[in-house]
Formats: structure tokens, sequence, C-alpha cells
């Protein structure tokens, strides 16, 4: 195996990501880390979201990981800047999509779903601020989605209720773009199908860290060479089985890990 593209999220949330990067990048092998066994970092302090990025990190760091995906909102928007800081490879965050949310809103509301952790941060307060003049961004917390998404009931009834409790008050208010601000939320698109009207733009990051990702390992000279075999290695620290089955295919190896 060559060095792979290390990715850590929260749970099972950043292979919303991973499946960009896999697509995007097929000749790089990817070791992913779920710690769900510690979801939701949403609701956690910033020293203890911090704590749990350098354990992700320094693991992945281990199995000569070239380059980290910081798979999960809360973590990017609240450990980013000191991982960037304190090790060497290169790091890929996850940032909610507000700038080409704000390009492409017309009503100039926008909507955020995402974890307190993420909207409490500087880094998506300065975002907004920098991207969002003139726009008026409106923040919805997703208390509870991440926990029912780890559970596996992407479509289920009481997920479907509480989504439909967030999306209401932002679409009486006008807002024409929705902004999932967390990797989990990429699996809730087909209910959020159903609760938006037509006219309402759902964006979330994948494509643009995938893209972003190619970028940082051309720049670097660590971008693979075409090749015939390409290994996808996920631990996972619960015995979760939807993580099996939303990663299932060749190649694709799922293992318990005590991390
Ligand atoms: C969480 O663990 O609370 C959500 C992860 C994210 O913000 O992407």
């Amino acid at each position: 195996m060559a060095n792979p593209i290390g990715i850590f999220d929260s749970g099972i949330g950043g292979t919303s990501i991973w499946r960009e990067i896999k697509k995007l990048l097929p000749h790089e092998d990817t070791i992913y880390l779920a710690d769900s066994a510690n979801a939701p970092y949403g609701a956690k302090t910033k020293e203890e979201i911090l704590q749990l990025s350098i354990k992700n990190t320094e693991l992945l760091l281990q199995k000569n990981c070239k380059l980290i995906v910081v798979a999960c909102n809360t973590a990017t928007t609240n450990a980013i800047d000191y991982l960037r800081a304190n090790y060497d490879v290169p790091f890929i965050g996850i940032e909610p999509a507000i700038k080409p949310a704000a390009l492409h809103t017309q009503t100039k509301k926008v909507g955020v779903l995402a974890t307190k952790g993420t909207l409490s941060s500087t880094l998506f307060n300065s975002t907004s601020k920098m991207f969002a003049q003139g726009i008026t961004v409106l923040e919805q917390e997703g208390i509870g989605l991440v926990e029912l998404i780890e559970e596996g009931k992407m479509l289920a009834e009481e997920t479907r209720r509480l989504l439909k409790k967030y999306l209401d008050p932002m679409l009486e208010q006008r807002i024409d773009c929705l902004v999932l601000g967390c990797t989990h939320y990429p699996y809730l698109i087909p209910l959020i199908k159903e609760l938006v009207p037509q006219g309402v733009t759902v964006i979330d990051s994948g494509e643009a860290v995938a893209k972003q990702t190619g970028a940082v390992l051309e720049e670097n000279n660590l971008k693979e060479a075409p090749k015939n075999w390409t290994g996808h290695w996920f631990y996972s620290n619960t015995r979760n089985n939807i993580l099996s089955v939303l990663v299932s295919g060749p190649s694709v190896y799922v293992e318990y890990l005590d991390f």
C-alpha cells in the first residue's frame, strides 16, 4: 500500500466526504477513523474536541497517512488551526459552504444547519462575516440529528419530525439556500428534499473538499500515480453495522479498533 490519505470524523458522517474523494481521486488509498464512541462532537467543549482530534490525528500518522482530511465540521472549526501548527502533514478541513450559498442566493437569506460546536466557533463566525456581507444567515442547531444518523435512522419518521421542526422556521423566513454544515447531514438529503420547496438549493461541501484534497496533493507532490489496486480501510471504535453497509464495495475493509 502507498501512503494513504487519512480521514477522521466523529462517526459515519465523514463517509459522505470519503465517497467524493474516492470518486475524484481513484488511485488514492484511504484510511478512515469513525470515532463513533465519542459522537456527537457537536455538544462537547472546544478542549474536548481538540483532544479527540489530536488522538485521531496521531493514530492516522502512526498508519503513515500523508495528508489528513478532518471530515467533521465541528472538529475543523475547533481544532484545525492547532493541528496545522503542530503536525507536518497537510490538513484539509470542512467548513460550512457559506461562500457558494452567499453567491447563489436570490432572497439574500441563507439557512445553515450545523452543530452547536460549529455555529459557536470563531472560524464559522469569521467565515460568515467575510463571505455573507449583505446576506442574512439563519443558523439552526441540529440537536439530535447526528445521534439518529449514527443509529441508521436516516429515513425514520422521528428524524423527519425533528428535521421539519428545524427547517420550517428557516423556510418561513424565505431562505433559498440551505447549507448542510455537518458531514453527517448529507445522509438526510432524501428527507430534506421532501421537506423543502423546489426553489431551495441544498449545499454540502463534499465535492469542494475532494477537489481541495486533490489540489493540495498535487501542490505537495503527494499524488498517487495510476495503479492497478487501491484499498480503503475503515476503523470504528463501536461495532457499527451501519458503517459496513454505507461503505461496502470492492477493496473496502471495515474493522473494529479500540481507539
Ligand atoms: C458531530 O459529531 O456532532 C457532528 C460532526 C460534524 O460537525 O460534522
